[in-house]
């Protein structure tokens, strides 16, 4: 599993805002969907092309199409939702599946209550989107559940992960074809679960 921390001054001006507690909910999810666009321009660096032949008004040249089946792109619901416009803004023609998943707050672990998406994804490159990686036990799942069913190359695309999650998701994916791009890695996790100094609850400030 690769980890890739995107270092640019409007992706940590945009998170800064996210972080604060002050910022309201039209807000955050008007930045939630800027700041997933900047984060899958760094994403997309190895989404799949074929070299084509295209014929300008001037000459006949070679130029570059996204392969074909298109990217599937997987929102985790809810909060990874939030992320879904964000990222079909870079990437108009991606087919999109859903899963629902829940972490219970006592337990921390996570389950699974809806999937919607195709059951064969054999050689496929997948973009997952939610915007928290904290003990990893949501993306843990949800990935393994894409791999099952064939994925070839899959993408998390996270706005803060834990150091804690990655460590787990490093030893419970390791060997897999998973890379997790991340606008921050933050400094741990709480008692509750939480990400600090994080966020918050994205879930709930996106949606009520
Ligand atoms: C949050 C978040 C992730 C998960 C991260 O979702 O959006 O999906 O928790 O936690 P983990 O890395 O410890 O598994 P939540 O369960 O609050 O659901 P929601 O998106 O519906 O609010």
């Amino acid at each position: 599993m690769r980890i890739h921390v995107v270092d640019h001054p409007l992706v940590a001006h945009k998170l800064s805002t996210l972080r604060d507690e002050r910022t309201d909910s039209p807000t955050f999810r008007r930045l939630t969907d800027e700041l997933v666009t900047l984060l899958a321009y760094e994403a997309t660096r190895d989404v799949r092309t074929d070299e084509v032949e295209i014929t300008t008004p001037v000459a006949v040249t070679t130029g570059t199409r996204l392969s074909y089946p298109r990217p599937l792109v997987v929102p985790i619901l809810r909060a990874g939702l939030g992320m879904l416009d964000g990222m079909t803004r870079l990437l108009p023609t991606a087919e999109v599946g859903f899963l629902g998943m829940v972490r219970n707050e006592e337990t921390l672990e996570a389950s699974t209550y809806a999937t919607r998406m195709p059951d064969d994804l054999s050689g496929r490159q997948v973009y997952v989107l939610d915007p928290m990686l904290a003990t990893g036990g949501t993306l843990v799942a949800a990935i393994r559940l894409l791999i099952e069913r064939g994925a070839t190359d899959v993408t998390a695309v996270v706005l803060l992960a834990a150091p804690e999650g990655v460590e787990v998701m490093e030893k419970e994916l390791a060997g897999l074809p998973v890379t997790v791009v991340t606008a921050a890695l933050d400094q741990r996790l709480n008692e509750h679960g939480y990400i600090v100094p994080g966020l918050g609850d994205a879930g709930d400030r996106l949606y009520g």
